[in-house]
């Protein structure tokens, strides 16, 4: 089975995507079927192989280089951000009628963007954090964030198409507002001004095995008590985060509602294979459902996979079994 790993993309997470991609090509299972090609995809959609050879992927779903092709029958988008974690390659794959690994172009659009999912949530009877929506950075919109921020002491101001915490910003002052929201413009036409809450940040891995959906306990993630889970504690070196794959302390009422949220989300945005559910639990005891990601990180801070294996399931094992059943 010729299953074509396509990482990197155009968007900020580029580089955590080729760190996701190279945990799963250590883990998917050695095997004879499955022949994996792993190709990264730069900002104009170009494939590219680990010796630079560029290759393109035809609607008669045949990857061509020069006189070199080959059929592609599967698809692993191990993609965070445009154009993977947006559904924007996935309808390209529905339209070529490759089966691929993931959620679908609908659901992953849905998810990605931060305004959608809580429109999502709040449809669904989830609850949110509370938030301002912001379209514009004039001033008749920008007022709704001062307000916000007025209102509730300390807010984040989130570009609403990004991940992996990229233009997410803290205000905790009138003075820091206009550069966040400048900073979160120039990423998204879209932005959020959310309420700052102090919390615990639950996380939970939600996946379909043998047809049966698996949602496993809450890990935890705990960020360093001066900042919060920024890009550079989940990635860079002397991150100061630290994890845990299950979470202490948890009242069954608590693992209960977290459960119920995380199956009303994946059956509800209609979610395929894989997803990592997040949550925030406030020290009033109020329990959030803060975001869906639809291609988790596999990364070595990264929850998804850590949690999957917790609860008993190899992630390797189960991406042959996926790739299997959708080709035979
Ligand atoms: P991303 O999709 O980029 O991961 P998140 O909405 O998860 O964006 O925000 C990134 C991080 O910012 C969270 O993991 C958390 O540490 C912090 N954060 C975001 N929103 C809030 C909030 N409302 N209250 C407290 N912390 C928050
Ligand atoms: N967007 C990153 C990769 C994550 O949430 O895991
Ligand atoms: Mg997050």
């Amino acid at each position: 089975i010729n299953t074509l790993l396509i990482c990197g993309g155009g968007g900020s997470e580029h580089e955590v995507s080729l760190r996701t991609a190279d945990f799963i090509e250590r883990h998917l299972e050695p095997c004879d079927d499955i022949d994996l090609m792993r190709v990264e995809m730069d900002g104009r959609g170009r494939l590219r192989d680990s010796e630079g050879t560029t290759w393109h992927l035809g609607q008669d779903r045949r990857l061509r280089s020069g006189d070199d092709e080959r059929e592609i029958h599967y698809v692993v988008p191990a993609i965070h951000g445009y154009p993977g974690e947006t559904g924007d390659l996935q309808s390209l794959l529905e339209l070529y009628g490759i089966p691929y690994f993931g959620c679908g172009p609908e659901a992953s659009k849905i998810c990605f963007n931060k305004i959608s999912t809580k429109l999502w949530l709040s449809a669904l009877g989830i609850d949110n954090t509370p938030y301002q929506f912001l379209c514009s950075n004039e001033s008749e919109e920008t007022s709704k964030a001062s307000m916000a921020l007025e209102e509730w002491g300390e807010i984040f101001i989130k570009a609403s198409n990004q991940g992996s915490s990229v233009g997410c910003y803290k205000v905790t002052s009138a003075e820091e507002l206009p550069a966040a929201l400048e900073q979160a413009f120039e990423l998204s036409p879209y932005v959020l001004a959310e309420k700052s809450l102090r919390v615990r940040e639950l996380e939970v891995a939600a996946y379909t095995y043998d047809g049966m959906l698996v949602i496993t306990p809450p890990g935890e993630v705990c960020a360093p008590s001066d900042t919060f889970y920024s890009y550079e504690e989940k990635y860079n070196e002397g991150s100061r985060a630290v994890t845990h794959v299950e979470a202490e302390g948890l009242s069954e009422a608590q693992l209960g509602w977290i459960h119920e949220a995380s199956r009303k989300a994946f059956i509800g945005l209609q979610l395929k294979d894989l997803s990592r559910i997040d949550f925030f639990l406030t020290d009033d005891g109020e329990i959030y459902l803060n975001e869906v990601n639809t291609f988790p990180g596999m990364t070595p801070i990264s929850m998804f996979p850590k949690m999957m294996e917790n609860a008993g399931h190899d992630f390797g094992a189960y991406l042959s079994n996926r790739i299997r059943a959708a080709v035979k």
